[in-house]
């Protein structure tokens, strides 16, 4: 039975992790009643160095509601800032906080800066999952002799680990791995090394592969949040090539229950597929928020359309990705609950009430937000 008391969430404070540990602690930012409480009454020990993609901002309501500042001794939510390559510290917080679980978000996430400088993510996706895999089996005195099912190892990944796909077809969880970038080849490795550390060393392990989220507190680099605070300040919205590439979108909080469920029930050594069933080529997906985010304004989608701009391509640009995931629907019992229709306008509605959240990253100001209330913590 496994304990799921001290939960080590790594990169808490980027996107999914931060989206993942506000659904833990039942705080749900859809704006819709969809979000079942996650039942989950342990502690979350965020450990996340901040990059430029992890945002302290993002989780203000979880630290006053459960965090040391307010909570004293009762705390249930610890933030740690810690590289997850600092083998000397992940192994102190293993102990520090007796970690049974861990949930391991952190990673370099974006193709385009990996195209840009690929070493970082070769660090932190490849050593930084290694060093997390090899503490933990230290710490949790596992060998093929000394099994355990009280501790887990959860692995978040990505669809693009198994390439592109051409117009028909979907990604399996036996697929072959083809990936084509860097982030996707340093995401399709630190794979490798997981289930290595489960047929090597019996680490009780779990892995997800999941297609493109969406949702609040996503980086404004990133497609959506890019183009609503472009479609608002009136600015031009990049197109890579000719806008035909097809991308599989599910709500952020539908992707981490899947990860809960998976945490909870799944067999040790198990990988799951975790998808939308909802593809889009980027043009039609791009001139829905048009639609979407110009009603909200009130300003004239077609006004707005002018401002599409078609840019040189991404190199090595994948076509396509479509993910099957009947497994987890019929094992179990994993579903969606926001259609793509109320999941976006919330996103969208979420980055427009959330100008000032969006404006402190375009300015650089959440670095100084996240040093002065670091700092007031007394931490
Ligand atoms: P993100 O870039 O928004 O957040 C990553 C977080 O990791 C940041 O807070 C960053 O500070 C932290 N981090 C980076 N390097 C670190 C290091 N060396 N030590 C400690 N912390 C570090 O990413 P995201 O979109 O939230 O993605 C989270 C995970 O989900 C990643 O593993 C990614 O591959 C995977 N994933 C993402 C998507 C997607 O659509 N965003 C889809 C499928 C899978
Ligand atoms: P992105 O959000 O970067 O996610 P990923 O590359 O991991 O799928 O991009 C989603 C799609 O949108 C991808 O096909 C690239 C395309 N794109 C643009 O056309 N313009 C942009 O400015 C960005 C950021 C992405």
């Amino acid at each position: 039975m496994r304990k799921l008391k001290n939960i080590l969430v790594t990169g808490g404070a980027g996107f999914i992790g931060c989206n993942f540990i506000h659904y833990l602690f039942g705080l749900s930012n859809s704006g819709t009643d969809l979000f079942e409480d996650a039942g989950f009454d342990g502690r979350v020990i965020n450990v996340d160095c901040l990059t430029y993609a992890g945002n302290l901002e993002s989780l203000k309501d979880v630290e006053e509601k459960f965090g040391v500042s307010s909570c004293g001794e009762n705390a249930r939510y610890f933030f740690e800032k810690v590289d997850i390559c600092d083998r000397a510290q992940i192994e102190r917080i293993f102990k520090q906080y007796d970690i049974d679980t861990v949930i391991h978000f952190a990673a370099e996430s974006h193709v385009d800066r990996s195209i840009l400088g690929p070493e970082a993510f070769m660090k932190t996706n490849v050593m930084g999952t290694f060093t997390l895999l090899d503490v933990a089996r230290n710490y949790w005195g596992i060998s093929l002799d000394n099994q355990r099912d009280d501790v887990l190892f959860h692995h978040i990944s990505t669809d693009e680990v198994y390439g592109s796909l051409g117009e028909t077809g979907y990604f399996l969880e036996t697929t072959s791995y083809d990936p084509r970038s860097p982030y996707s080849s340093s995401k399709a490795s630190s794979d490798h090394i997981v289930m290595a550390y489960y047929h090597t060393y019996g680490l009780p392990i779990t892995l997800s592969n999941c297609t493109n989220n969406y949702g609040p507190f996503q980086f404004p680099e990133k497609l959506l949040p890019l183009m609503i605070s472009n479609i608002k300040d009136g600015k031009n919205l990049p197109v890579y090539g000719k806008g035909d590439n097809i991308r599989d979108w599910i709500y952020v909080e539908d992707h981490n229950r899947g990860v809960w469920q998976i945490v909870k029930n799944s067999p040790a050594g198990e990988k799951w597929n975790l998808g939308g069933e909802n593809e889009w080529q980027n043009i039609r997906l791009l001139n829905e928020v048009i639609d979407l985010a110009s009603k909200e304004l009130g300003k004239d989608a077609e006004e707005v359309r002018k401002t599409i701009t078609y840019v040189k391509d991404r190199p090595g640009h994948d076509k396509r990705y479509a993910i099957d995931c009947t497994k987890a629907k019929t094992r179990l019992g994993w579903e969606r609950k926001m259609t793509f229709e109320q999941g976006l306008l919330a996103t969208i509605r979420w980055y427009l009430s959330h100008g000032e959240w969006i404006a402190n990253i375009q300015s650089g100001a959440y670095k100084d937000w996240i040093s002065k209330n670091y700092t007031e913590q007394g931490r």
